[in-house]
């Protein structure tokens, strides 16, 4: 037999192994561990393959054609299973051309890269679909892109980003859900028979379906297979996995289209968002360190073309509300600037007549009433402090009561004939429309120019509803005019740094971290919420975008009290800021701030390049680790959040260290509740002088974890010993 020759991609963590086919689009093959690595493909077995075709018998019933899963599988020739492709062509009593079948016209790979030109001459389309992995991360971005080569427009209805093989015994998904305050929650699932799948329609990533899914064999956090699929898009968004019925299961995802929302003239395309793709044989965290890595390297653009350290925030939300007088505000900032605060975020109600969330969205000019003198003075303080100045704008909006929809009423996104929909009293502007597009652009620019400001706290707070433009659904030209209107902002101001807040964590994707640099996690700074909600953050995205605020000791959305160590521990390994009045604090309180800022900045390189492992221990205990990428520090963190019947916890295995060098283990914080013992023996020294122990030992070993309190955390640093 003549042995088929495979296309084989490869990174650091992922094989993608497919066979050519010159009916259509190559065959998928293989999407897994690296060809040969311990219980892969191998690299032989590539060598000398058999084809996939005839190579099972043909079950009675069948179609003689059977088709296998391509790259792009479609509908209408014999294959039942979701098509990658849904769409057709409006003609005089019906619609045309929804049955489809691509022939390959080129197929270009080399090691990293697949690119495949397909058309399908009786439909009249062509169809390009590219693979693409990056060599160190392993991360695999894919996308397609359809173009109409037929005279009548080609009405679009679905066209998958991907569309990849699950191996058998695949068949746990980790999903994400979520609502306001309580982003990310992770979902684990089994799969059966049925389809599994999540659309989301509200017009922006959303709070309640992020756009990412992870399927794998257990799912462990350090074992088991693990893909992860993500889509870096900030719009609709579709994933589903299907079984199919050889033991497989595909798993999709793409743009979730509204009826009619994409239609190709002829010589039109339309390309889909790309999705990113990791596996991983060791669990969760190794599929998670992949998309760190490809994020830092190639998602996220900082200015300078360098992550400068994280300064720590102080966000005026909670301290002030809309309730807004400069020389307050300049107090607060002084205050702030005393604990270590690096940045001051003037947010919601400095602009004109914005008193609370009823009114003003639109009107992009400081509030002559509270700001008599403009924002300049209550900036230059905060300059003179020494601290770098944000603001809050929510560009996408228009509130019924400004000026600008006074005199633009059209300007906002609305169906003829039907009503319009707020939320948050407020409605979303048309940006497809250029005039707004525009008056945004000038509006902040206006702002960045007149004023010295390093940073913008990018809001959007409400689902796009009625999202029509000119009658049509307009969800994808309004996601990619906010796209448009951001990279012009950059060009226009290269040094500025974006944050992306939706109510918190609403709009965190690949997509928009192309253009910002931070996401507000959640408005939720309950320390135990944030526990779950960080912790589904950050299997997509690494902790140095991940907002995380010190919020008040009564939280404002949960009513939840907790002392300032648990807020803080919690806080810590993200990007750190505070939500609070520091001006409240009494003096034991503002000290242990000081503390806990000064360990943040001691500790942010570490987090913010390092290597990161997460863990639960039954659902009272959730950890995290992070090891530097030269391996010389670690920081760890061990979070108690509620009572158990366990008397002693387990040591905790530090991973990442080098088992030949020697480091300084040093308890940085650990709970002092009265009933709890004093520590004494090990813990007492590791928590006054710290110990020098060896990589090995703190990898098998680990170290000693003292007795928590429910709501508690210690935090535990690791350097090199290098005396
Ligand atoms: C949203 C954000 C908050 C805050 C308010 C201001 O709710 O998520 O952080 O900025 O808007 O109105």
């Amino acid at each position: 037999m003549q042995a088929t020759r495979l296309i084989h991609l490869s990174g650091a963590t992922v094989s993608l192994v497919l066979e050519p086919n010159t009916d259509g689009a190559p065959v998928w093959r293989y999407f897994g561990a690296p060809a040969g690595s311990d219980g892969s493909l191998s690299v032989s077995g590539l060598a000398d393959a058999w084809p996939a075709a005839g190579a099972q018998p043909l079950p009675p019933t069948m179609l003689e054609n059977d088709p296998p899963l391509t790259l792009l599988p479609t509908h209408g020739l014999g294959w039942f299973n979701q098509p990658a492709l849904a769409g057709s062509r409006a003609a005089d009593g019906g619609d045309l051309d929804w049955a489809h079948d691509f022939r390959p016209d080129d197929v270009q790979w080399d090691e990293h890269t697949l690119r495949v030109e397909l058309s399908d001459d009786v439909a009249g389309l062509g169809m390009t679909v590219v693979y693409s992995v990056e060599p160190e991360s392993g991360v695999v971005s894919a996308w397609a892109e359809l173009d109409n080569r037929a005279d009548t427009p080609f009405r679009l209805d679905w066209l998958a980003a991907a569309c990849v093989p699950l191996a058998p015994g695949m068949d746990r998904v980790l999903g994400f859900s979520g609502k306001w305050t309580l982003e990310f929650q992770e979902n684990r699932e089994t799969l059966g028979v049925a389809t599994w799948r999540r659309d989301n329609r509200r017009g922006r990533t959303s709070h309640d379906s992020f756009p990412g899914v992870i399927a794998g064999s257990t799912l462990g956090d350090d074992d088991g297979t693990a893909l992860g699929a993500h889509l870096g898009w900030s719009g609709n968004h579709t994933i589903l996995i299907e079984p199919l019925a050889d033991g497989r299961r595909q798993l999709q995802i793409g743009e979730w289209l509204a009826p009619g929302e994409v239609v190709l003239a002829r010589g039109e395309r339309y390309r889909t968002p790309t999705a990113y793709l990791a596996f991983s044989a060791r669990g969760l965290n190794a599929l998670s360190a992949s998309f760190h890595q490809f994020v830092r390297q190639h998602v996220l653009a900082w200015p300078g073309g360098r992550m400068a350290p994280r300064p720590v925030h102080l966000n005026t939300w909670e301290a002030v509300y809309c309730k807004h007088d400069p020389d307050d505000l300049m107090s607060l900032a002084t205050s702030a600037a005393e604990v270590g605060v690096e940045r001051f975020v003037l947010d919601d109600g400095w602009f004109h007549r914005r008193d609370s969330d009823r009114a003003a969205l639109g009107d992009w000019w400081p509030d002559a009433r509270k700001y008599p003198h403009g924002l300049a003075p209550l900036i230059e303080h905060v300059r003179t402090l020494g601290m770098q100045f944000g603001l809050w704008v929510e560009p996408e909006m228009v509130s019924p009561d400004s000026d600008l929809y006074r005199a633009h009423p059209d300007w906002a996104m609305h169906l003829e004939g039907r009503p319009l929909v707020t939320g948050r009293h407020q409605l979303v502007l048309d940006l497809a429309n250029r005039d707004v597009e525009d008056y945004l652009f000038d509006a902040l620019d206006t702002l960045l120019r007149g004023h010295s400001i390093d940073y913008l706290k990018w809001d959007m707070n409400r689902d796009l509803a009625t999202a029509g433009h000119r009658g049509r659904a307009a969800y994808r030209r309004q996601t990619d005019a906010c796209y448009r209107l951001l990279a012009r902002l950059r060009a226009a101001h290269p040094a500025l740094e974006i944050e992306s807040c939706a109510s918190g964590g609403g709009r965190a994707d690949y997509g928009m971290l192309a253009h910002m640099h931070r996401v507000w996690t959640s408005d939720s700074n309950d320390a135990l919420t944030r526990i779950g909600i960080q912790r589904g953050f950050l299997r997509f995205f690494p902790p140095e975008v991940m907002g995380a605020h010190i919020g008040p000791a009564v939280s404002h959305t949960t009513g939840r009290r907790h002392d300032m160590a648990f807020r803080a521990a919690v806080a810590v390994p993200g990007h750190l800021g505070l939500e609070m009045d520091v001006r409240m604090l009494d003096p034991d309180e503002r000290a242990e701030l000081v503390r806990w800022i000064g360990l943040f900045k001691t500790w942010r390189d570490v987090a913010h390049s390092g290597t990161l492992r997460q863990g639960e221990a039954g659902a009272s205990l959730a950890w995290l680790q992070i090891a530097a990428p030269d391996r010389s520090a670690a920081l760890i963190a061990i979070y108690r959040r509620r009572e158990d019947t366990d008397r002693y916890i387990a040591p905790m295995p530090v991973k990442g260290l080098d088992p030949m060098r020697r480091y300084r283990v040093q308890i940085l914080h650990m709970p002092t509740a009265p009933h709890y013992a004093k520590p004494s023996g090990l813990l007492a020294t590791l928590a006054e002088r710290g110990l020098v122990l060896s990589g090995a030992t703190l990898g098998d070993l680990g170290v000693p974890v003292p007795p928590l309190p429910p709501e508690s955390a210690v935090v535990i640093g690791c350097t090199e010993a290098l005396d």
